[in-house]
């Protein structure tokens, strides 16, 4: 699935966003095309929340994947873009965690989030995918330690910063290469990937889901579908497909 090149802004409300009216404006927008911005003013996280990148600092973009695969495999696409991300933080020599179902951590401390939205397709074949993702680049430590969680960036880990713009060149190669395994060979072909950078395996843990329910249990594995599995103490095996995983 290639990419186009970026079209970059100064400053957008969220990439997800525009990306999505992009779509319901223009039904014929190709797959592959990304849109990245310096600033976003109203950056979103998953289950509402806000995405926070100061000016200029990190890398903020969404991309259009429009994708035939079956529709029972599209909740694995987050885990899909863990993976690339992974690989592509393994250029840096820096090796990276996945936390369930799309956190890029490193030394538990969030380096990428993903944010995967789904939009309805006129024809009803075709998943229409806005992929976002929000990459901590040169965020200080100052700016690190006013988000509400654990935090860092490449500048932190590496001491270094780099040109946000050949950051996301390289991730894109990533993300490209991770995508077309998916599409071809299926969620089987990334998940064993997945399960080597995964920083609960086997750990307890509790989700909590949107109807503010919550489950404990060992972290036992990814079903087919990018579901995590959970063994209660008693024994008892759950499945859940979205929610927030705490360690
Ligand atoms: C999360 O970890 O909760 C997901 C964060 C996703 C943030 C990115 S930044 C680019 C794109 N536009 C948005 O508004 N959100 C995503």
């Amino acid at each position: 699935m290639p990419f186009s090149p970026p079209i970059w802004f100064d400053t957008l409300d969220s990439t997800n966003t525009v990306l999505k009216q992009m779509v319901v404006d223009n039904s014929q927008l190709p797959s592959g095309t990304v849109l990245a911005t310096h600033y976003q003013t109203n950056g979103r996280g998953r289950l509402s929340r806000q995405w926070q990148s100061a000016s200029g600092e990190n890398l903020t973009f969404s991309a259009l994947l429009r994708t035939n695969i079956d529709s029972i495999a599209l909740p694995s696409l987050p885990l899909v873009i863990g993976v690339g991300l992974v690989n592509a933080l393994e250029t840096y020599n820096m090796h990276a965690q996945l936390k369930w179902p799309n956190d890029v951590l490193v030394d538990h401390k969030k380096i990428a989030g993903v944010l995967v939205e789904l939009l309805p397709s006129p024809d009803g074949k075709m998943a229409n995918c806005i992929i976002g993702i929000g990459f901590n680049i040169n965020m200080s430590l100052d700016s690190a330690n006013i988000i509400n969680q654990p935090t860092t960036s490449l500048l932190i880990e590496l001491n270094q910063t780099y040109a946000v713009q050949l950051v996301l060149d390289n991730l894109l190669i990533h993300l490209d290469k991770a995508i077309t395994l998916w599409e071809e060979k299926g969620f089987a072909a990334i998940k064993p990937n997945w399960l080597k950078h995964a920083v609960s395996l086997n750990t307890q843990v509790t989700i909590n889901n949107t109807i503010n329910d919550t489950t404990t249990g060992i972290h036992r594995g990814i079903g087919p579908s990018g579901e995590i599995i959970l063994e209660a103490l008693d024994g008892t095996i759950t499945t859940h497909f979205c929610g927030d995983l705490s360690l």
